[in-house]
């Protein structure tokens, strides 16, 4: 496993690679859970070789937010990709991939302003920013994201279709403890007691996608407020369906079965953790 510290030993060693082999890119913040790891095997599987890039990106973090406290554990991922027998490890510093009179940067639009977005203004253009380098560094013909960030994989493939990145961007399903919380790094986070009060969300998610399945003329907005009353417990920060596959909000009268491709999208603190989730419901197109 070579590990690629710069940008330029990055160019140099990935771009030969490329050449000959087919690529995937796992990009990654590091703290790596077995979420992380599952992406990786579905990349082995796509490609030849296998870069993960670990970079807490300062670019998406919001002032009051807690890029300086975001775990890092670099010593730790390196063992754990190694026993996934990983090719490259892409492991820059924030001087090399922003050095000084570094501009440029994307604007996700209105899907990177709704959701999440709206909570932490600029988040998604940061995410898009270091990606679209992370493409072009690394020339992989794939890049696997997880479904747990399931708008900031609408946020990538956006890009990636708006300016004609060649890169194939491929989702992975959300992958959850088993009992039933979706893997994040933040979840080392909670105590013992938050992990189990944290269980409210997946445990909602579920129940919803079962009832609406059940009750066929069931609204957004019945279904919202059901969302609201089971997340009671934990501050919600926000409970939203949306549609298709740019995440516009559905409107509060629509029919879940008449809506194209419906999604639910929870984000809630739980302590001073924030986490989200989301799964899909029952629409016309699902
Ligand atoms: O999901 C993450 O860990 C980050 O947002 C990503 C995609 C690595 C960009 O920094």
């Amino acid at each position: 496993m070579l590990v690629l510290e710069s940008v330029k030993q990055a160019q140099k060693a990935l771009s030969q690679t490329a050449l000959s082999n087919s690529l995937a890119l796992v990009p990654t913040m590091g703290c790596l859970h077995e979420g992380h790891l599952d992406l990786v095997r579905m990349a082995k599987k796509l490609a030849k070789k296998v870069v993960v890039s670990i970079f807490v990106n300062p670019l998406q973090f919001g002032p009051s937010e807690d890029f300086e406290k975001y775990p890092r554990h670099f010593e730790k991922d390196l063992e754990l990709l190694k026993s996934l027998d990983v090719d490259f490890v892409f492991h820059p510093v924030a001087s090399d991939l922003y050095p000084s009179g570094f501009y440029t940067s994307i604007d996700t639009g209105a899907l990177g302003r709704r959701l999440c977005g709206k909570f932490r203004p600029g988040h998604f253009n940061g995410v898009a920013t270091v990606c679209l380098k992370l493409f072009n560094i690394t020339k992989a013909h794939f890049a696997i994201f997880g479904e747990k960030d399931f708008q900031q994989l609408q946020v990538i493939k956006q890009t990636v279709r708006d300016l004609n990145s060649p890169l194939e961007i491929v989702a992975h399903p959300t992958v959850r403890e088993p009992s039933g919380l979706a893997l994040s790094s933040r979840n080392r986070y909670l105590s013992t007691e938050e992990k189990v009060a944290a269980l409210c969300i997946p445990n909602t998610l579920k129940e919803l996608q079962a009832y609406q399945i059940k009750k066929s003329d069931c609204s957004v907005q019945e279904l919202t407020e059901l969302a609201l009353a089971s997340l009671n417990p934990l501050k919600v920060q926000y409970a939203e369906i949306t549609v298709g596959e740019d995440l516009s909000l559905a409107n509060p009268s629509d029919l879940i079965c008449s809506l194209d491709k419906p999604r639910l999208f929870i984000a809630a603190f739980c302590g001073n953790t924030r986490l989200i989730d989301n799964c899909a419901l029952r629409g016309i197109s699902s």
